[in-house]
């Protein structure tokens, strides 16, 4: 038992110390990726950029402003953001930076560290669900055991019902 509380609390060790890594971890890929982005849909980095932003209804990393030193943005060379910036409810919106208030104004950094470390809670909820569950029955089979020694109609239980 004294081995499985090691064994669970070292798992909670371990995700926090993942949720710390996934904010670093997260902070230096997003900025590679957004300059990967390449508004073709078919390679990885674009769709990946098009899909958070149009889910977490985010727009850059910190906002839409950093678009700007994109290598995307400088090559198009219209003053845009891509589209999936672009509020659903705005009709025509061409992710013009002339008009801001159509655009998503968060960015999505945080909004993406946020949903990770909520599904790594999950995670840990879970692990320690199964811990106490598994500690639980421990006790219940060190309950029985216990009985076991002094009741002989237990023994008789256990062993089959015959007599030896
Ligand atoms: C995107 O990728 C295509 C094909 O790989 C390339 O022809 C195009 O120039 C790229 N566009 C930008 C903005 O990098
Ligand atoms: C976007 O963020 C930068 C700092 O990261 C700030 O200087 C700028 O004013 C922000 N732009 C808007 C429109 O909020
Ligand atoms: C700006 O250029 C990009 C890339 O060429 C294009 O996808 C986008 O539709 C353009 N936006 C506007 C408002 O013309
Ligand atoms: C959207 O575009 C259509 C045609 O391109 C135009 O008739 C309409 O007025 C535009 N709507 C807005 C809100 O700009």
């Amino acid at each position: 038992m004294g081995q499985c509380g090691i064994t669970s609390s070292k798992t909670v060790l371990v995700f926090l110390n993942l949720i710390f890594w996934v904010e670093d971890e997260v902070d230096s890929s997003i900025h590679k990726v957004y300059d990967e982005y390449n508004g073709t849909n078919t390679d990885a980095p674009s769709r990946a950029i098009d899909y958070v932003q149009r889910q977490l209804h985010c727009c850059g990393i910190h906002n839409y402003s950093d678009w700007r030193t994109t290598r995307w943005f400088k090559e198009s060379r219209n003053n845009s953001v891509p589209v999936s910036c672009c509020r659903p409810a705005v009709v025509n919106c061409t992710g013009s930076l002339a008009r801001p208030g159509d655009l998503y104004p968060e960015g999505c950094e945080a909004l993406v560290v946020k949903k990770l470390k909520e599904i790594m809670m999950y995670v840990i909820w879970a692990a320690l669900t199964f811990a106490s569950i598994q500690m639980l029955g421990m006790l219940c089979a060190c309950v029985v055991l216990c009985r076991r020694g002094q009741d002989p109609a237990y023994e008789l239980l256990v062993s089959g019902g015959t007599y030896a």
